[in-house]
């Protein structure tokens, strides 16, 4: 038997036990096989977790964490006003300026060692990324303009920027050294570049992998650990490439390491790299809110450097105090409060009532406004 997470929940697995709601009433019996209809129904009745037969859990690739959590029903819209409005600014303009350079030069860079064999120059891409952060506040704000970055094909390259600048900015709020914040940058740069040896069609396809495409999509740590193995540069750096998807709690890939057995650089790519899938937008569907992302993160916490993983939550939760947020039901309201025990569930002032969402289990921010 396995628990998992109604969040986690995917058709064809096999249920171990009877489930019932917290009020005691029996929501589906022992032995149910999971279809979307089903899913639904332990969301809607807010069943939070629940037992599977084990052999029934397909594996399943974590950093395509979007493809089984949010199906097409519950893709969110895309939070129009309030990413519009900073979409408008000079100050988005400019950052899209100096970002879009930076991803010219990742791609041709990696493109050159990958396929051209030419020593990897990671000291300039990190000057670039390096230079946002300077320009720029290292705040949630700048994880916003990240997420309005849009228009390329391959994501691959714009995902490694990302990557690269929300780890620096965490590592900036975690207070490392400037020799450990570019450590971690260099990292997040070169993280993913194992994906240049699986075929694009895979990476990108937007609906369920089968099994054979997963085991070659979860190749790519092993394959980008290969084509940095030789190059000059930090034996962290490797580590990224090659432990951004083991997890915390020993569920990661490929070698299920331990928490200790992880390097540390890559503790925090693993936590910029889940937060980037979640939030970026994707042809096939809009980026998450910010509330889900935490939401999403805090049921699933154990996977996480735990010193690391909490105060990131609690900076994103606390920097949108007094932000106007969508509700479900087309309710709008204002974020007035941060339940420290439930970040992704703060208190929400909803035409002059105070609504506590971690109390209020039907009720969800589903955009910034
Ligand atoms: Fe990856």
């Amino acid at each position: 038997m396995k628990r998992v997470l109604t969040i986690k929940a995917k058709e064809g697995m096999v249920i171990a036990g009877d489930v019932y709601t917290d009020g005691g009433h029996l929501v589906i019996t022992k032995g149910t096989v999971l279809d979307k209809e089903i899913i639904e129904k332990l969301k809607y009745y807010s069943v939070f977790d629940f037992f599977i037969v084990e052999e029934s859990l397909i594996s399943y690739e974590q950093d395509d964490l979007e493809r089984m959590i949010f199906s097409d029903e519950n893709v969110i819209g895309e939070d129009e006003s309030y990413y519009k409005k900073i979409k408008q600014t000079e100050k988005f303009k400019k950052f899209e300026g100096m970002f879009n350079e930076s991803v010219v030069k990742v791609e041709k860079s990696i493109n050159d060692m990958v396929f051209r064999n030419s020593p990897i120059q990671v000291n300039e891409l990190l000057e670039d990324v390096k230079k946002i952060t300077q320009e720029f506040k290292p705040d949630v704000r700048l994880f916003d303009m990240v997420h309005c970055i849009e228009g390329y094909d391959d994501l691959t390259y714009v995902h490694s920027v990302n990557v690269a600048l929300i780890s620096r900015i965490i590592s900036m709020w975690m207070k490392y050294s400037e020799e450990e914040q570019d450590m971690v940058t260099r990292g997040g740069l070169l993280h993913d570049i194992g994906k240049l040896m699986i075929p694009k069609d895979v990476i990108t396809k937007p609906g369920r992998l089968t099994p054979t495409e997963y085991a070659l999509v979860q190749s790519h740590p092993i394959h980008g650990y290969n084509i940095l193995k030789n190059q000059d540069i930090d034996e962290h750096v490797k580590n990224c490439a090659l432990m951004h998807h083991e997890r915390c709690d020993g569920e990661g890939y490929p070698s299920k390491l331990a928490y200790n057995e992880i390097d540390p650089y890559a503790r925090i790519v693993a936590i910029a790299d889940v937060y980037d899938a979640m939030t970026s937008n994707r042809v096939y569907r809009a980026g998450l809110c910010p509330y889900d992302v935490i939401s999403i993160f805090e049921e699933n916490v154990e996977a996480y450097d735990p010193e690391v993983i909490m105060s990131v939550l609690e900076r994103i939760a606390n920097s949108y105090i007094n932000n106007e947020v969508i509700l479900n039901d087309d309710l709008e309201g204002k974020i007035v409060m941060v339940n420290k025990y439930k970040l992704g569930k703060p208190v929400v002032l909803v035409g002059g009532a105070y609504v506590d969402l971690s109390k209020e289990k039907n009720i969800r921010i589903t955009a910034l406004k």
